[in-house]
């Protein structure tokens, strides 16, 4: 059982926004491990919904939705009120991470999300071209207020599950190749020894290699979207284009493959959904496996930190990097019904929760691949009945991020004048030792599994066989 211990202060007030799965997932931790005054937190959704574990606790809520129109007024007083340095935690949908940000270390409060969240209306604003919608653009926005205003208060960027902590098991899982490899070399330090390191172990791409194999007692209703987090969520980020960091070792291009103009230059975007793209990739639990190239902030940020350049400032290394998500079946049936329908939501939509879960896992990892030992995943695997043990309120995917939020929020308690960071940033030793209590079983694992293992089958294939670790050869198309 996970011990009450507290492993830092807020001093001031604390505002969650957000009290959907990941908000009332993360109140048990911040009880246990955050010393704060529960007078002091304040709760703001529009939805009342789980109202009463804010009222049992006489935790204060505010019915409202946080908007472009009142968010400084509203918080401006939350986030000050009775003095002390206040807290912000943004778990909602549809609040801007850029302006929400901003205010927060304007009234030299802390600050962490998620996701590099846009104002409601981003995702499906159809004047919009894919690029403007994309995650790249998102987090560009970030790194531009980064660099316009350096240091100040601690906001920590993306920092759930993924994104946020695949970001701490990669550093990890570099670390182990190096060691399984025979290879010595001091601990990185800084992002040029990271990418250093990477590119001297030949890692060739990562996939953020996902499958959540919980199921619930009922089985999916025709017309009901369902998934194990959030559904607003994932239909948005599901619709945004296809993303992945993309790697020095590439050398075909899906067609419809676009780069940005501007910006880090370290990903590139498809002319199609993410969540009706599909990829080859491997977890340790099916083994090979579908997983859809949903669009994510680490793809993109990982892929830019491992980035290794020349004296001339040009790109010589930088592995691939993107999400193969398996989610619940259920959500894969949504998914399927939906873009049926050309990507119309269906009419109803539910969160599967703890308590309708029957069995599964989640498990969650990072898959270094084409290296000398081909590839390597390492990540958790929590199951339901482990995550009902740990902590009220939530499944184990939401375990999987609360735990990195309150990672994160330790850290910045710790660092408070680190200004704008995301995950790749901060001490990932420090952060996983936070979270390693809630993440079941954390594990690595081998494989000689590749993307052309059984290919070409019955039917002819456009494949690379001179390397199989080529997109071309993941890509399902
Ligand atoms: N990085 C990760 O690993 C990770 C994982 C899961 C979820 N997330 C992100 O965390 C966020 C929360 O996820 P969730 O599963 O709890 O979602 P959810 O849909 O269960 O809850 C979102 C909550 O936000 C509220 N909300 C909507 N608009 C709001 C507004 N304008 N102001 C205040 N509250 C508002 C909703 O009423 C709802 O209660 C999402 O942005 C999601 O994408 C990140």
């Amino acid at each position: 059982m996970v011990k009450n211990m507290k492993l830092a202060r807020v001093d001031g007030p604390i505002v969650l926004i957000g009290f959907g799965s990941i908000g009332r997932g993360i109140l048990p931790l911040l009880e246990r491990h955050i010393d704060f005054d529960a007078k002091r937190l304040v709760v703001i959704d529009p939805s009342d919904a789980d109202r009463n574990l804010l009222d049992e606790r006489g935790i204060r809520f505010v019915q409202s939705a946080v908007t472009r129109e009142n968010y400084r007024d509203l918080l401006s007083p939350l986030l000050t009120v009775g003095g002390g340095q206040g807290f912000c935690i943004n778990l909602s949908v549809d609040t801007s991470s850029h302006d929400i940000m901003d205010l927060a270390r304007f009234l030299g409060a802390l600050y962490i999300d998620t996701v590099a969240e846009p104002w409601l209306g981003f995702y499906f604003d159809s004047s919009k071209g894919p690029a403007d919608r994309s995650n790249y653009a998102l987090r560009e926005v970030i790194l531009d207020l980064r660099r316009r205003s350096p240091g100040g208060p601690t906001a920590v960027s993306c920092c759930g599950a993924n994104p946020g902590m695949v970001s701490w098991f990669v550093k990890q899982a570099l670390l182990n190749l190096q060691n399984d490899m025979g290879l010595s070399g001091a601990e990185p330090q800084t992002k040029a020894e990271w990418a250093a390191l990477a590119q001297h172990l030949g890692v060739k791409g990562i996939h953020i290699a996902e499958r959540d194999t919980q199921r619930a007692n009922t089985p999916k209703k025709r017309g009901m979207f369902v998934n194990t987090w959030s559904v607003e969520g994932f239909i948005s980020e599901g619709l945004q284009p296809a993303e992945l960091g993309w790697g020095s070792h590439e050398n075909w291009m899906p067609e419809n493959g676009r780069t940005h103009a501007t910006g880090c230059q370290s990903a590139i975007y498809l002319l199609q959904p993410g969540a009706n793209t599909r990829v080859r990739s491997w977890t340790p639990t099916p083994g090979a496996q579908f997983g859809f190239l949903v669009t994510h902030n680490e793809a993109i940020s990982i892929a830019d930190y491992l980035t290794v350049h020349d004296a001339s400032g040009k790109a010589v290394y930088r592995p691939t990097c993107h999400y193969a998500y398996h989610p619940c079946d259920d959500a894969v049936l949504s998914l399927h019904e939906m873009f049926g329908q050309e990507g119309q939501r269906q009419p109803e939509w539910k969160i599967l929760d703890e308590n309708e879960i029957v069995d599964g896992v989640d498990e969650l990892g990072v898959l270094l691949y084409g290296h000398a030992k081909n590839a390597y995943w390492f990540g958790s695997r929590l199951s339901i009945e482990e995550t009902r043990a740990l902590a009220p309120y939530q499944n184990a995917t939401g375990m999987q991020v609360t735990s990195a939020v309150l990672a994160g929020m330790v850290w910045a308690l710790e660092n408070p004048e680190a200004g704008i960071v995301e995950a790749d940033d901060i001490d990932f030793r420090r952060c996983l030792e936070v979270q390693m209590p809630y993440l079941g079983s954390v594990e690595g694992h081998y494989t000689d599994w590749t993307p052309l293992k059984g290919r070409p089958g019955l039917f002819p294939e456009d494949i690379d066989a001179s390397d199989p670790w080529q997109f071309k050869n993941i890509l399902v198309r």
